[in-house]
């Protein structure tokens, strides 16, 4: 395996949402990345993409040497691994397409090259069943939009190496990420499973008449929201627990949690709901597109994140 700092070249397989962010990522970091996608227009999505994020990328302190043209699109997967000591696959997130694209391009990868999938809840041991070379194929699961978001968790199926997993969380962790190793297969790793027990509640809470779409978003945007960009759930109960700290918290509150856990329901997404949740964020937009949220919530990451950095910084 090549030296996580050492990484010089990496393609990036499909040029979607989380691939063409990725190769932003890798760019910033002062990597040549060979794009590849079956569609002939992701070129272009990904030069329009990588233009649009480096000015954040820049003010995020990322971009010092680097170019955001030392990248390549290549009409075949097989051509774009050449010489890629790292391949971060963002194809459909659809097992049997990743099966097919794997086993066409186990033989051309690097003898050393390391393949990260980005797939939200797929299993890799599910994935890299009847491979020749498995203990190189890892779940490398990001946050969208990846240039931004730091997590990726890292998760091995049944054959990927210890070594693999170990590299992954260093190459990630050197190139600005912040890398969790998730110890089990699970489908939707760790964070997904976390905001799906959210998002079960937020559907019930609109299906139930509990509150309006905007008021559940509010509700978390004004409330717990703005905590946990600072603090995850466990210490932010332990906080709550006051100068009695998680054990406080866990004496008063546990036997609260249980009653109202036996009260949540999995809702059913009947077309009723649907219909209430598009109708509940197109009022919450206020005619804003999906190209003019981006931009908001990508300028307000970026504050929100040199925020914290600073406070971090001076401890
Ligand atoms: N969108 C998210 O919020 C998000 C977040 C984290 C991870 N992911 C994961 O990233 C992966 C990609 O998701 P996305 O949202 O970017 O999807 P997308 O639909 O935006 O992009 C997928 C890209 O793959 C290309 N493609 C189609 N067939 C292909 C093939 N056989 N080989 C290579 N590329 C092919 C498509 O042309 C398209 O450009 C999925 O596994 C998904 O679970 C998505």
């Amino acid at each position: 395996m090549p030296q996580p700092d050492q990484v010089k070249r990496v393609a990036v397989i499909g040029a979607g949402t989380i691939g063409a962010s990725w190769t932003a990522h890798f760019l910033a970091h002062g990597m040549h990345v060979a794009v590849t996608d079956p569609n002939p227009a992701a070129e272009a999505y990904v030069r329009r993409f990588v233009a649009d994020a480096w000015p954040a990328l820049a003010r995020l302190g990322m971009v010092a040497g680097a170019s955001p043209d030392a990248w390549s699109f290549h009409a075949t997967p097989q051509q774009a691994v050449q010489g890629a000591a790292f391949v971060q696959e963002n194809a459909p997130e659809r097992a049997d397409m990743k099966l097919a694209l794997y086993a066409a391009i186990e033989d051309a990868l690097e003898p050393d090259a390391i393949l990260a999938s980005s797939s939200s809840g797929l299993i890799m041991s599910e994935l890299q069943a009847g491979l020749r070379t498995p203990e190189r194929f890892v779940i490398g699961h990001p946050f969208n939009p990846p240039h931004l978001i730091p997590l990726v968790e890292v998760v091995g199926g049944k054959q990927t190496s210890p070594a693999t997993i170990a590299w992954c969380l260093d190459f990630y962790n050197r190139i600005g990420k912040k890398a969790i190793h998730i110890r089990k297969e699970a489908p939707g790793h760790l964070a997904n499973r976390l905001q799906a027990a959210l998002i079960r509640e937020a559907w019930d809470a609109v299906a139930s008449g509990l509150a309006s779409v905007e008021d559940v978003d509010t509700a978390i945007t004004a409330g717990p929201g703005l905590r946990w960009a600072i603090m995850g759930p466990h210490m932010t109960l332990h906080m709550g627990g006051g100068e009695g700290g998680y054990a406080h918290l866990l004496d008063q509150f546990t036997s609260a949690f249980q009653g109202w856990w036996k009260t949540m329901r999995t809702p059913e997404v009947t077309d009723a709901l649907r219909q209430q949740l598009i109708e509940g964020v197109n009022r919450e937009a206020h005619g804003r597109g999906i190209g003019e949220l981006s931009r908001e919530r990508d300028a307000l990451l970026v504050e929100i994140m040199e925020v914290i950095a600073r406070g971090r910084a001076k401890g």
